[in-house]
């Protein structure tokens, strides 16, 4: 299956869970050199609302808007009507049909992506929740869902990637958060059990790959992207 035409530099989106707008800006500074892609997710939201996103978007970066819109399919259509047109790449959605027709009605320029199964729910989650199947049959059917709704992509882990890229062809998105270097199995230090590495994410079928703590808490967060990127580049990305 040939890879989408991205360029490195897009291939990670740094996720800024940080606390305030100057954390934000202050780690794109850091970074910009390396990525241009930056997700601004629920908690950096609450703290500085679209002034972070503009600023972002004001430097020439992309941005994902990370709020996961989970509600009556009315009220999540007028909530992506508010991001719409502002520049915002890629904005998620949780939801059944009936929310992500919705959602897509009011997309306008923005492309969105239907999570499937959050990274940080493993099987037992799963049936802690009472749902029966796999993690990974769960995710391919609402993946498909998505899909056929006409939606432009999906959030899932990386251990996914591969059989939803074979069984659902070319055209989706696939964006992956759960990335740890040099880790595929977690070790239950911290909330994400589906990981991968960013080298394996692409390889199997990612489009891009979501970080934030690797990058965000570490002392050097370029030679964390330097190292991703050269083990995105190993593994087959065609542009660099
Ligand atoms: O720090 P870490 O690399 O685990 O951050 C992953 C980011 O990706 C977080 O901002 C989290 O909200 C987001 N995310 C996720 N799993 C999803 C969707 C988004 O971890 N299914």
């Amino acid at each position: 299956m040939p890879q989408k035409q991205i360029e490195l530099q897009d291939r990670i989106i740094i996720a800024l869970d940080v606390e305030n707008p100057d954390l934000a800006k202050e780690m794109v500074k850091r970074c910009e050199s390396h990525t241009r892609y930056f997700k601004v997710g629920l908690q950096l939201f609450m703290a500085s609302y679209f002034e972070v996103v503009d600023w972002i978007l004001d430097r020439g970066h992309k941005v994902m808007l990370d709020l996961k819109f989970f509600d009556i399919p009315e009220t999540v259509k007028l909530a992506v009507e508010q991001v719409n047109n502002r520049g915002v790449s890629l904005a998620t959605i949780h939801g059944n049909d009936a929310i992500i027709r919705a959602a897509m009605e009011a997309r306008g320029d923005l492309q969105l992506l239907a999570v499937t199964v959050l990274t940080s729910f493993g099987e037992e989650d799963l049936r802690a929740m009472g749902m029966t199947q796999s993690v990974e049959d769960l995710v391919l059917f609402r993946a498909r869902r998505a899909l056929e709704l006409g939606c432009d992509g999906v959030v899932s882990s990386g251990l996914e990637a591969e059989r939803l890229r074979k069984d659902l062809g070319d055209k989706l998105l696939i964006v992956t958060p759960g990335i740890r270097p040099g880790a595929n199995v977690s070790d239950g230090s911290d909330d994400q059990k589906r990981i991968v590495t960013a080298g394996r994410a692409i390889a199997t079928g990612a489009d891009h790959v979501v970080v934030g703590r690797p990058i965000t808490k570490a002392d050097d967060p370029i030679r964390v992207i330097e190292e991703m990127q050269k083990d995105i580049v190993r593994n087959g990305n065609e542009i660099n």
